[in-house]
């Protein structure tokens, strides 16, 4: 059993709700949003996640590349983020980070960028919901996986049980099933899902 989490990068930005519309019978909503700081690109801010809020009833699943993200929690969270993930190279302290996105109502994720070792998660792991792991460099769609990702999927899997592991990056009918032995439970896939003719059939063979 995997989830399918579609990421609204590859989207057609003219046409958000249209967009996703088209994946609804995905089980998430990724949402990537990006600072121009702790990435060089620049994405969405919490006025456009509110925006698509009741065009859909998927769970969003908002994955902050920001810098010091902690301001920023209660906005989206208030946009409708259902599971916040901060990066914890983000410069600021992982166990504020997860207490201020549960005292939000939210769910609390985080993400290890490829140079990153799983070990940089302590305990307060634990407290989290999911762990991304990038699988790309972060910061733009349409990149090819790094497949040094499935080690940590492993690694993670045997230190924390109890999370989900989210793959970020690069996901496609080649990559998911590795991922998916590995033991990842939710995969994050842009390029593959919105680029098909049929993004259904893709979620499906994903998923497989
Ligand atoms: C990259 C983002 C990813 C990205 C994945 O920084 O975090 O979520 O949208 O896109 P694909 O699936 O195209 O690699
Ligand atoms: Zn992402």
């Amino acid at each position: 059993m995997v989830y399918i989490a579609p990421s609204l990068l590859a989207a057609d930005f003219s046409a958000l709700g249209q967009e996703v519309a088209r994946i609804e019978r995905a089980d998430l909503l990724h949402i990537d949003i990006m600072d121009g700081h702790f990435v060089p690109n620049i994405s969405f801010g919490p006025a456009v996640v509110a925006a698509l809020r009741d065009k859909t009833k998927l769970l969003f699943d908002v994955h902050l590349m920001l810098e010091k993200p902690l301001a920023y929690i209660p906005a989206f969270r208030k946009a409708g983020a259902d599971i916040i993930t901060f990066h914890v190279e983000c410069g600021e302290d992982p166990q504020e980070l997860i207490q201020a996105i549960r005292a939000s109502g939210a769910q609390a994720g985080c993400a290890i960028s490829p140079e990153t070792p799983v070990s940089a998660i302590g305990e307060w792991g634990k407290r989290l919901r999911q762990v991304t792991v990038m699988s790309v460099k972060p910061g733009f769609g349409g990149q090819t996986m790094k497949v040094e990702a499935l080690r940590k999927i492993f690694q993670l899997k045997a230190r924390f049980p109890g999370l989900l592991v989210e793959v970020d990056g690069g996901v496609n009918l080649e990559t998911a099933p590795l991922c998916k032995a590995a033991g990842a439970d939710i995969l994050v896939a842009g390029t593959s899902v919105f680029q098909a003719e049929d993004p259904y059939l893709e979620m499906r063979c994903l998923a497989i």
